[in-house]
């Protein structure tokens, strides 16, 4: 399994697509148990962004089986479209939202090219996406470019702890601890997550350190941008405002 998404056979699409679409049956449950319990609260936290700007109409890129969105559906009262670019993860969300009798639309699509007219949404939230494109500074400009003036952007990310120390047991955790446990909760799939995600995530920020991507989200039109690390830096919360108008 290889390191980032890009250098997969049949492009970081097709390697999303390999690596979810086994996954959405069990998801929500063990990205909290594997989390313990952090993701929860990261999401929570990300989402609190959203719920300040009152919006209308959001749209939640990657949004899997929908626990972003139902959330924002909740707490919002707004209409929630959801996009992912695996067709197993959206059907999970599509039973998902039926069963909480959320007002949730879901489109098969990419992050890098969104089927939506500029300033279309009052919100777009997308989480753990960037470390699945193969240019993170395109698709935050694409993402940008789908929310109206003065609409509010949120994502939520995993990240690099920057105290030695707590990298030092972060390191231990994702290379030696998430492989076993995702192995022994939920099988051979989540062994082949669990292996891949720690390298990952620590390849993404050598290329794309977090002062890089703020940058990025001025560059694609967004002001206000704030950050916020949690769990000891593990998570990642990121929000900002679209200018124009
Ligand atoms: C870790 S899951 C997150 C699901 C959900 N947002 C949550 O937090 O529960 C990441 C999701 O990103 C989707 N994804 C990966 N690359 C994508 C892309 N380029 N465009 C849209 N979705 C993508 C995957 O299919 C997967 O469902």
């Amino acid at each position: 399994m290889p390191t980032t998404a890009s250098s997969a056979p049949g492009g970081p699409n097709r390697f999303a697509q390999q690596l979810f679409s086994p996954l959405p049956a069990r998801y929500d449950t063990l990205a909290e148990v594997l989390s313990f319990g952090q993701n929860g609260r990261w999401r929570r936290a990300m989402v609190d962004a959203v719920v300040a700007a009152s919006p209308q109409l959001i749209l939640d890129v990657a949004t899997g089986p929908a626990g972003v969105a139902l959330q924002m559906a909740a707490r919002t009262g707004a209409r929630v479209v959801g996009v992912d670019v695996t067709e197993a993860m959206l059907r999970q969300g599509r039973a998902n939202a039926r069963r909480a009798g959320a007002r949730i639309g879901f489109t098969l699509g990419r992050g890098e090219q969104l089927p939506f007219a500029d300033a279309t949404f009052d919100a777009v939230s997308f989480t753990y996406l960037l470390r699945y494109v193969d240019d993170p500074a395109a698709t935050i400009s694409e993402l940008s470019r789908v929310v109206k003036p003065g609409g509010v952007v949120a994502n939520l990310e995993f990240a690099v702890p920057e105290s030695g120390f707590w990298r030092f047991w972060w390191w231990g955790y994702t290379r030696l601890v998430l492989p076993v446990a995702g192995w022994l909760t939920g099988g051979r799939e989540w062994f082949d997550v669990g292996r891949f995600l720690g390298p990952n995530i620590s390849s993404h920020y050598r290329r794309y350190p977090v002062p890089w991507t703020v940058e990025a989200w001025r560059d694609a039109g967004l002001v206000d941008v704030g950050v916020r690390t949690m769990s000891l830096g593990g998570g990642l919360v990121m929000w900002g405002t679209r200018t124009g108008g």
